[in-house]
């Protein structure tokens, strides 16, 4: 070879060096939460819902002619994605009365976002915050109740915007308030020369179809229109209003037209209101109202086909390690302040984790520093734990493995699986590892690794229903059922496989990985008796070999570029489990790089051998050369 090929070749290893070198993770913090949240905002392809975030919160929400009603989520938040259709449908719904209300949503998981969702004091999801007309910086929101339809919501906001008009507030909207007077002439006082029509709608003291009529048709400028309740006798009386509901037009030169309405609902009463509008030649465009087209749930198509991996029983440090840094930077710090039987909590997580997460040297460093930087104090600020967190990260980097997104927890688009299922696996991670490594001793005590779960999912885990289910089910059967360091891993897997059989079918449920009573059939044929029944000995051991430090994998993902997952032999049915630890080849070369590196080698060779040949044979001949005649050479 010459110096020039041997210089080239150089060259290119260097490039494949610097290529497969990792980005150091501490340099952009977001860069894992982004993976987190992006595309996991649930409502990033709805056109009604008003998407927030930390940079426009305060801005919309303030000092508007118009309230706000936002929901507080999070994104892999089950509860969330399943109330997310009833939110899309009732923004849909109710769009066309923008003008007086917004519905709006504000993603919690999202990085950026968290110290916002702190200061609101958003602690469960999904969260109603219900923002006045005119409300000022500053101001809190107040929450209101969640619903598990459209219907009810609507209800509850015509409720609420009726008693903001009654004390004052939302002036500029349409009065939604009934008319108590009988003096008709006093309706035309306050309206503007625009209002040909005064419409008033009769009906019952418990129906609220009218106001929504009024708010669907608020931006109609030619008629003005109210309620009367059936409690007016005076004004019944005096219109002859003899049946409720009934829709009664006023003219300014006191014309008096009785509307046929052919049934006691909201699309009845305005069609009645549009054909007589439309008989004074005043069109009111349809789309105008509102839209009533269905929530768009489909996916966009560039998140379809996302590639999944069927292999559920390795476990990845990289999710053990994105699930502690969620909690640690987002979970924790979430809460304005930690006191109490929660502080208790924040210490026995830390503990257990200092003590069972599967980190080198440096990572256990990082967690003993926190556990000492709270075990002595009574309370501490969300924020402060934060700023520990993020400093000793600093001192000791790295602490994490430096890469973006899951492995084991991807689910087959964004919004399913990730953090709760990073969650599950650190919990039978811990339970698992805790008695691998201290089961034997006598002080081994059985329940610590359970209570420091129980603690984080009471305090901290953000799925306010998760939480209260996990609560219930240690309640019923925690204490009584761990009766030896085995049970420990035995239960949390039982419990698992409880919520596995609630949640199967669910629509927060990946069709790629369905729930299923784990493990199936075919990863443990031994862990099921002939008749169906567990045997609680082979999952035990089929566990312990799963959830072993020594089986976890330090496989990485770089961005969009999935590596091949190792595919491990059918579990033999003694259940002695291969070993799926992916080996690190030096320098942390992987399959994907070597065979760049093979690539560039043979082009860059081919292209030498044309260079030289070119050369050589332009001297001896000092003639004009073609390609062709260049190849047909060589
Ligand atoms: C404490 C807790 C309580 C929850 N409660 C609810 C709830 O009430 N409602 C709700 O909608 N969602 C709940 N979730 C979320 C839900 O259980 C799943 O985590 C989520 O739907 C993602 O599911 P997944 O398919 O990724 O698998 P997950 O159920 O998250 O499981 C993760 C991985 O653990 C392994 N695994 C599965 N089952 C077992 C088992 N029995 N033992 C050991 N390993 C197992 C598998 O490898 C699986 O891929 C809860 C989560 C947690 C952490
Ligand atoms: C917040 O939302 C606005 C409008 O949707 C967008 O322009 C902006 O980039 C978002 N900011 C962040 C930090 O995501
Ligand atoms: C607790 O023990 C009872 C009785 O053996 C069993 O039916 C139940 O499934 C156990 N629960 C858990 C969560 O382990």
């Amino acid at each position: 070879m010459s110096t020039g090929s041997v210089i080239c070749v150089i060259a290119i290893f260097l490039v494949c060096a610097i290529y497969s070198r990792e980005i150091p993770l501490s340099d952009d913090n977001n860069r894992l939460y982004s993976v987190l949240a992006s595309g996991q905002g649930l409502y990033a392809n709805d056109s009604k819902v008003f998407v927030l975030n930390a940079t426009n919160f305060r801005s919309s929400v303030y000092n508007t002619k118009n309230s706000w009603l936002v929901e507080f989520y999070n994104s892999w938040c089950g509860h969330c994605q399943r109330f997310a259709p009833v939110w899309k449908s009732f923004a849909a719904d109710i769009y066309g009365w923008k003008s007086v209300v917004k519905i709006a949503a504000i993603d919690c998981a999202a990085d950026d976002n968290n110290p916002l969702c702190r200061e609101y004091e958003i602690m469960h999801y999904p969260a109603l915050k219900f923002f006045p007309a005119g409300a000022n910086i500053g101001h809190m929101g107040v929450e209101i109740e969640k619903h598990e339809n459209a219907n009810e919501l609507r209800h509850s906001i015509l409720e609420i915007l009726k008693k903001e008009q009654i004390e004052g507030r939302g002036s500029s909207w349409p009065n939604v308030t009934p008319y108590r007077s009988n003096d008709v002439q006093n309706l035309w006082k306050y309206a503007p020369d625009s209002v040909q029509f005064t419409i008033l709608i009769f009906e019952d003291t418990d129906s609220d179809v009218a106001t929504q009529v009024i708010l669907d048709l608020n931006h109609v400028k030619d008629v003005q229109i109210r309620t009367v309740l059936n409690q007016n006798e005076a004004l019944v009386k005096l219109i002859g209003v003899l049946k409720f509901p009934s829709i009664v037009v006023l003219q300014r030169d006191l014309a008096v037209n009785h509307l046929k309405i052919i049934e006691n609902s909201r699309e009845a009463f305005r069609e009645a209101i549009k054909s007589f509008l439309k008989s004074r030649n005043i069109i009111v465009a349809e789309d105008d109202i509102n839209d009533f087209k269905k929530p768009v749930l489909n996916e966009p198509a560039e998140m379809q086909g996302v590639g999944v991996r069927h292999l559920d029983d390795v476990v990845y440090q990289v999710d053990l390690e994105n699930t502690i840094q969620y909690s640690l930077k987002n979970e924790i710090p979430i809460h304005k302040l930690i006191t109490g039987d929660a502080l208790q909590a924040l210490k026995n997580y830390l503990n257990v984790l200092a003590k069972y997460f599967p980190f080198g040297e440096t990572g256990v460093k990082f967690l003993k520093k926190l556990h000492e930087k709270v075990e002595d104090i009574f309370e501490i600020k969300g924020e402060q734990f934060y700023k520990y967190v993020e400093q000793f990260e600093s001192e000791l980097k790295p602490v994490f493995m430096s890469t973006d997104g899951w492995i084991g927890c991807k689910g087959s688009r964004p919004r399913y699986r990730g953090y709760p299922c990073g969650l599950w696996t650190t919990f039978h991670m811990l339970t698992t590892n805790a008695v691998i490594e201290e089961g034997h001793k006598k002080t081994f005590d059985r329940l610590e690794v359970l209570n420091a779960v129980l603690g984080y999912v009471t305090y901290f885990f953000g799925c306010h229903d998760c939480s209260q289910h996990f609560q219930e089910m240690a309640r019923k059967s925690m204490y009584a059922n761990v009766t030896g360091p085995d049970e420990s891993i035995l239960w949390l897997w039982s419990a698992h496989n409880q919520a596995n059989k609630r949640l199967a079918g669910d629509m927060t449920e990946d069709p790629q990985h369905p729930k299923v009573q784990f493990p199936t059939r075919e990863s443990c044929p031994a862990c099921r008796s002939s008749d169906g029944r567990w045997v609680k000995k082979q999952v035990l051991i089929f566990l312990k070999q799963m959830y072993s430090k020594k089986n976890i994998s330090h496989m990485k993902v770089s961005n969009d570029d999935l590596p091949e997952i190792p595919v491990p032999e059918p579990h033999a049915s003694d259940v002695s489990v291969v070993t799926v630890q992916k080996k690190r080849l030096g320098w942390n070369f992987n399959i994907f790089d070597i065979s760049l590196c093979v690539v560039l080698y043979f082009c860059s060779a081919v292209i030498l051998i044309l260079v030289f040949v070119k050369f050589i044979v332009r001297k001896r001949y000092r003639k004009k050369m073609y390609i062709h005649d260049i190849l047909g050479k060589v």
